[in-house]
C-alpha cells in the first residue's frame, strides 16, 4: 500500500486518531479532548467542548514569529493601488474594524452580511467578524438586487457592510444603488449599513442607517479587541449556494473543524509553507475565496495575494496581459490557485507572456470549480513547467474532496481526472436509481460521500436542518449518504472523473448558478408564459445558460422585431435582478416546451438536443414536436 493510501485508510478507519493529530496544526484555547460526536447522523460535531478563534489562528498566533512579514498583499489594476499589509498591520486593521462592528451593535452570533468588491477591507471585515464571534455572510459582488434581497431575508443580518463600487475592466459598477434596492425589496431590515468609500461612485446615505467607515475607523484607530473564544462547533460563517430550487441554500460552517481542515489541507494538499506567498485568483464571494484567499493561507502563516482586476489586457490596454505571472515573479508566489475558465482566457493571448517572467518560485498551480479539459491542462502545464493540480470540491465541502495530496506523497496526475479521494472522505459511486454501489472500473453513477463527513464540511443549511437532510442525504434509496449531485466514474487505478451535475445547477465560467433561479426571474416578466433554462457546453466558459421561452403573445414567435425586443427585456431583467453573470447567452422563443405526460419539464433532453447529443429515452414525452422545435433553433 502506498504512503498516501495508508494515510487515507487511517483517516477513514480511525478518524479519532487521525484528526486528533491534525488538530495539533492549530492553536486552541481549550484543546480538544473529544474528537467527534456522531450521535445524530448525518450531523457531525467536530472537537466538541474545545474552544478556538479563527482570527487568532489566522493572525495573532503568527505575531511573535512573523509580525513584520507580509500577510495580505492587495493589488488592484483597476485603481492602481498596490499595498502589502504585514501580520502586525493586519492585526491592527482587523481590530479597528472589529471595534467599529461592536460600536454598531454587532456581537457574538449576530450576522454581518458582506457585499463588497475585492478590496482588503472585505478581508478585514471577515476576519473582524471571526474575531468577535459574529457570523459573516459574504454575498458575491456580481449579484444584483434580487439575489441580494433573498440572502438578506435568509441571513437577517444586524449589519450590512458594503462599498461605493467595484470595478471591472475599467468599468465602475456602483454597489450602493443595488444594495439600497435590495434592502427595499427585502422584508428584513438591517440595523445599520457600513460603507467603505473608494471614491469611485457617489453614494446617497440614509440617515440613521448608513455609516461611512473612515471616520469610525479613525475613532477606533488604536483599538484593542481581544478574540472571543468560540466552541469548536459554533458557526463561523454561512455562504449561499445554488441548488435545485430557486431558494439559495445558506451553507453553514463550524469554527474548529474548519480551522483544522484548512490547516491540514495547506500542509497535505497545497504544500504551502509559512513565510511563502499564496495567490488565489478567486473572489471572496465564493468558497474558494473564503478558504484559500482569506483563511487557509493566513492560518498557514503565508502571505495571500488579493487581486482586483482582469487577468488579461482590457480595452484600455490595462493591465499587462501577463499580470498574474508578473505578480508571481514579484511576490515569489509558491502556490497558485485558479479556475480552468481563467486559463482558457489566458490561452487566447500571446504565449510569450508566459515566458516573460521568472516563475521559478512557483511549485504548483491548482485549478478547480469546473471540469479541466485536457488541451487547457496541457497548454498551461507546458507553459509553466510545474504540476497542474485539478481539485474537485464544492461550497458544501469547504476544501478539496478529490485531488492529489502531494504534501503526503507525490503521485502522478492523470489528465481529465482531479485524482483520488482525499483523507477524511469516503467517496463512493452509486447507481442513480437503485443506490447500489458501483465498484467496477468506469461505471457511471452519482458521486456520494458516506458519513461522518470530515472537519470543515458544512454543518447544515442555515436555519433549516430538515432541508439539509432532505436535500443532500435522502436522494439515494435506502442509504443515508451525502449526494454531491455530480456524475462520476472511477478508473482501474482508483482515479475519479467528474462528468457534470445530476441536478439543475450549471457552471458558467467557474461560477455555480441554479437554472431554477434564472427561470423564476424570467417567469416574472409579464410577456412570459413558460420558460426552461438549461446549461449548454461552451468552449470558453464551460457552460452558458440558454433560455427557451413560451411567450404569452404570439408576436414574438411570428415577428423578428418583437422577438428581439422581448429577448432584450428578458436579458435585462435577469441582469438587473440576479446579476450579469446569470444572464442567458441566448433567449429563444418556442410555442411549447417538451414535457412528460405528467407535466415534468424534460430539461436533460433539451440540454442534450442543444449540445447535438442523443436525448435518450423519450417514450414518456408528451409532445415530440416541442423538442424538434428546440433542435431547429439551437
Ligand atoms: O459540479 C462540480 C463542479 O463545481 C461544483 C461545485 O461548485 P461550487 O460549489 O461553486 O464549489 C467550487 C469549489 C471549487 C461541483 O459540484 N466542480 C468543482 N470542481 C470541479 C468540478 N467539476 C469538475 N472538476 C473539478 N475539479
Amino acid at each position: 500500500m502506498s504512503a498516501y493510501d495508508e494515510f487515507q485508510r487511517r483517516s477513514v478507519e480511525a478518524p479519532e486518531d487521525f484528526w486528533a493529530e491534525q488538530a495539533k496544526l492549530i492553536d486552541w484555547q481549550t484543546p480538544p479532548t473529544r474528537i467527534l460526536d456522531t450521535s445524530r447522523p448525518p450531523f457531525v460535531d467536530w472537537f466538541p467542548g474545545a474552544t478556538i478563534n479563527l482570527c487568532h489562528n489566522a493572525i495573532d498566533r503568527h505575531l511573535p514569529a512573523r509580525g513584520r512579514q507580509a500577510a495580505l498583499i492587495f493589488v488592484s489594476t483597476e485603481t492602481g493601488v498596490e499595498r502589502s499589509y504585514s501580520f502586525d498591520e493586519l492585526h491592527a486593521e482587523v481590530q479597528r474594524t472589529a471595534a467599529v462592528l461592536q460600536a454598531l451593535g454587532v456581537g457574538k452570533g449576530d450576522r454581518v452580511l458582506i457585499y463588497m468588491p475585492m478590496i482588503p477591507e472585505a478581508a478585514f471585515t471577515m476576519l473582524a467578524c471571526a474575531r468577535i464571534g459574529a457570523i459573516h455572510c459574504v454575498v458575491f459582488g456580481g449579484f444584483a438586487s434580487g439575489s441580494l434581497a433573498s440572502r438578506i431575508d435568509d441571513a437577517t443580518p444586524k449589519l450590512i457592510v458594503s462599498a461605493d463600487a467595484g470595478s471591472r475592466g475599467g468599468k465602475v459598477l456602483a454597489y450602493k444603488p443595488l444594495l439600497d434596492e435590495a434592502i427595499r425589496l427585502a422584508r428584513h431590515e438591517p440595523d445599520a449599513v457600513l460603507l467603505f468609500d473608494r471614491q469611485l461612485a457617489a453614494m446617497d446615505l440614509t440617515d440613521g442607517r448608513d455609516h461611512l467607515a473612515a471616520p469610525l475607523l479613525e475613532r477606533h484607530r488604536d483599538a484593542r479587541v481581544p478574540c472571543t473564544w468560540l466552541e469548536s462547533t459554533e458557526i463561523s460563517y454561512t455562504i449561499y449556494t445554488s441548488g435545485t430550487t430557486g431558494k439559495p441554500k445558506g451553507v453553514q460552517r463550524d469554527t474548529g473543524g474548519y480551522a483544522v481542515a484548512l490547516a491540514a489541507s495547506m500542509k497535505h494538499i497545497f504544500d504551502g509553507r509559512a513565510g511563502e506567498t499564496y495567490f488565489s485568483t478567486s473572489d471572496i464571494g465564493w468558497v474558494v475565496g473564503h478558504s484559500y484567499i482569506v483563511y487557509g493561507p493566513l492560518i498557514a502563516g503565508m502571505a495571500s495575494i488579493m487581486y482586483e482586476g482582469l487577468p488579461t489586457q482590457g480595452l484600455d490596454q490595462q493591465p499587462d496581459g501577463g499580470i498574474w505571472w508578473q505578480l508571481v515573479e514579484k511576490y515569489k508566489v509558491s502556490v497558485m490557485f485558479s479556475a480552468p475558465t481563467a486559463i482558457r482566457v489566458l490561452k487566447k493571448q500571446d504565449p510569450a507572456l508566459l515566458k516573460k517572467y521568472d516563475l521559478s518560485s512557483l511549485r504548483a498551480l491548482f485549478l478547480a470549480g469546473e471540469p479541466l479539459d485536457e488541451p487547457t491542462a496541457r497548454w498551461i502545464a507546458d507553459g509553466l513547467g510545474v504540476p497542474i493540480i485539478d481539485n474537485y470540491w464544492q461550497t458544501e465541502s469547504g476544501w478539496p474532496i478529490i485531488t492529489i495530496a502531494n504534501g503526503v506523497e507525490k503521485k502522478p496526475s492523470k489528465f481529465g481526472s482531479p485524482g483520488v479521494p482525499m483523507y477524511g472522505y469516503k467517496v463512493r459511486i452509486l447507481h442513480e436509481s437503485t443506490g447500489e454501489e458501483l465498484t467496477r472500473p468506469n461505471e457511471k453513477g452519482v458521486v456520494v460521500v458516506e458519513g461522518p463527513t470530515p472537519p470543515g464540511f458544512m454543518q447544515t443549511i442555515w436555519k433549516d436542518d430538515r432541508r439539509f437532510v432532505d436535500t443532500y442525504w435522502k436522494t439515494v434509496p435506502g442509504k443515508m449518504v451525502y449526494s454531491t449531485f455530480d456524475w462520476g466514474i472511477r478508473d482501474e487505478d482508483g482515479y475519479f472523473y467528474i462528468l457534470g451535475r445530476t441536478d439543475d445547477v450549471i457552471n458558467v465560467a467557474g461560477h455555480r448558478l441554479g437554472t431554477r433561479e434564472i427561470e423564476e426571474c424570467i417567469s416574472g416578466h409579464a410577456g412570459v408564459a413558460e420558460v426552461a433554462v438549461v446549461g449548454v457546453a461552451d468552449s470558453l466558459k464551460g457552460q452558458v445558460a440558454m433560455a427557451f421561452v413560451v411567450p404569452k403573445d404570439g408576436a414574438a414567435l411570428a415577428d423578428d422585431g418583437a422577438a428581439r425586443q422581448l429577448e432584450g427585456e428578458v436579458m435585462k431583467r435577469v441582469a438587473d435582478e440576479l446579476g450579469a453573470l446569470a444572464r442567458p447567452a441566448r433567449v429563444r422563443f418556442v410555442s411549447a416546451l417538451p414535457k412528460t405526460r405528467s407535466g415534468k419539464l424534460l430539461r436533460r433532453a433539451i440540454q442534450a438536443v442543444c449540445e447535438q447529443r442523443d436525448p435518450g429515452d423519450l417514450t414518456t414525452m408528451d409532445d415530440p414536436a416541442a423538442l424538434e422545435q428546440i433542435r431547429q433553433l439551437s
